[in-house]
C-alpha cells in the first residue's frame, strides 16, 4: 500500500503508459489480474485542443477502469494550461507528466526526454501544472540523456520541489531508448533522496525481475509496460511470487485463447468491427509468443478483417 497525494494505491504493480497500446480495453483486460492502478498513454498538450476523435477515444473510460491516471506531454505553458482546462471535463485520479519520452521528434521540440536536459525548466513546469491540476501530479523520468548525463536524482529533486506527489522513472537513459542495461543503482538514488513515493520501470518481464526491482531500489511501487503485452497474467503472477516465492504456473492455451477473445471483443465494441480487429491485430501476435508452428497462423491474423475470421484464428490456436 502506498499513496499519490490523498490518493491509496492498495497493489504496488501499475499498468505503465504505453503510446498506441494503452487504450480502454487493454486496460480492462489487465485489471482482471489484479492491475489496480493503470494510466492512459500519452497525450500531446497542443493536440489535446483539438478534440479530435483520436484524443478522445484516448480519453474515453468506464467506472471499472478506476483509479486511472491521464498522461500529458509538452513544454509550452500556454498548451498546457489549456490542456489542464480541458481536463478539468474528466475525472482523472492522477495526472502524470511526461519527461521521459525518448522519440527524436518529441525530444527535438523540448518536450519529452528533451527536458531532462533543463531540470530548473521542468521544475518551473511541473509547478505551473501542480497548480493548476484539479489531479494530484506525478512526473514520469528517465534515469538522465545519456551516459554522461545522469541527473535523474536532481531533477527529481526539482519535481519534489515543485509538489508532485509521486516520481516514476524508467531506468535507462534517452540515448538507451528501451534497450540496454537497467540501472538500478540510480533508481535507488532516487529513492534515497525523495519523501515521495517512486514508481520504477525498466525490463518487467517476469515475477523475478519484478522481485529484482524492488530489492535493488526499494522502490514504492512498479510500471510493468512491455511485460504486459499479451500477457496480462503477470499482475498475477507477480504478486504471487511477492506473496509466496513461488512462481505459477503460465496460464494453460484454453485460458489465453479464451481471454484473446475478450480481448478481440472489447476491441470491436469499442473502435467498431473495422478498426477493432486490425487494431487487435498486434496482441494477436503477442499473445501467441512462444507457441510452436504459429508463424503461418500469425501471417494469415495479419490480413484479417472481421471478426469472425479472427475468432476462427484464435480457436485455431487451440488445435495447434
Ligand atoms: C511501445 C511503447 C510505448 C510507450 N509509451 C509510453 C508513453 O506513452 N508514456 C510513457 O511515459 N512511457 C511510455 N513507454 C515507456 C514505458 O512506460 C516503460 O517506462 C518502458 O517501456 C520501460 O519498461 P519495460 O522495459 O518494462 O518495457 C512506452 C514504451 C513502449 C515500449
Amino acid at each position: 500500500m502506498f499513496e499519490i497525494g490523498p490518493l491509496t494505491i492498495h497493489s504496488r504493480l501499475i499498468l505503465a503508459p504505453l503510446a498506441g497500446i494503452s487504450d480502454l480495453p487493454f486496460r480492462l483486460i489487465n485489471r482482471r489480474f489484479g492491475c489496480e492502478l493503470a494510466f492512459v498513454e500519452m497525450i500531446n498538450a497542443r493536440s489535446l485542443g483539438y478534440r479530435s476523435m483520436h484524443t478522445a477515444r484516448m480519453l474515453a473510460t468506464t467506472p471499472q477502469d478506476r483509479p486511472l491516471g491521464v498522461q500529458l506531454l509538452g513544454c509550452e505553458p500556454a498548451y498546457i494550461l489549456r490542456a489542464l482546462d480541458i481536463l478539468k471535463n474528466y475525472k482523472f485520479d492522477i495526472l502524470d507528466f511526461n519527461a521521459a519520452c525518448p522519440m527524436r521528434k518529441v525530444v527535438r521540440r523540448g518536450e519529452g526526454a528533451g527536458l531532462l536536459r533543463e531540470p530548473r525548466r521542468l521544475g518551473e513546469l511541473l509547478k505551473l501544472v501542480v497548480d493548476n491540476s484539479q489531479a494530484p501530479v506525478t512526473v514520469k523520468i528517465r534515469i538522465g540523456w545519456d551516459a554522461t548525463c545522469v541527473n535523474a536524482r536532481e531533477v527529481a529533486l526539482y519535481a519534489q520541489d515543485a509538489g508532485v506527489r509521486a516520481v516514476c522513472i524508467h531506468g535507462r537513459t534517452r540515448a538507451q531508448v528501451y534497450s540496454g542495461r537497467v540501472d538500478y543503482q540510480t533508481i535507488r538514488q532516487v529513492k534515497k533522496a525523495l519523501s515521495i513515493p517512486v514508481i520504477a520501470s525498466g525490463d518487467i518481464f517476469s515475477p523475478l525481475l519484478a522481485k529484482k526491482m524492488f530489492d535493488e531500489t526499494g522502490c514504492d511501487a512498479i510500471n510493468i509496460a512491455r511485460g504486459a503485452l499479451g500477457n496480462p497474467w503477470i499482475f498475477r503472477q507477480v504478486q504471487q511470487y511477492l506473496e509466496t516465492g513461488s512462481v505459477p504456473a503460465k496460464p494453460s492455451r484454453q485460458e489465453t485463447t479464451s481471454l484473446m477473445q475478450e480481448h478481440l471483443r472489447l476491441c470491436v465494441d469499442f473502435y467498431g468491427q473495422r478498426n477493432g480487429v486490425v487494431i487487435f491485430r498486434k496482441f494477436f501476435t503477442w499473445y501467441t509468443r512462444g507457441m510452436r508452428r504459429i508463424r503461418p497462423l500469425r501471417e494469415k491474423a495479419y490480413r484479417i478483417r472481421t471478426l469472425q475470421e479472427m475468432s476462427g484464428a484464435i480457436e485455431k490456436l487451440n488445435t495447434l
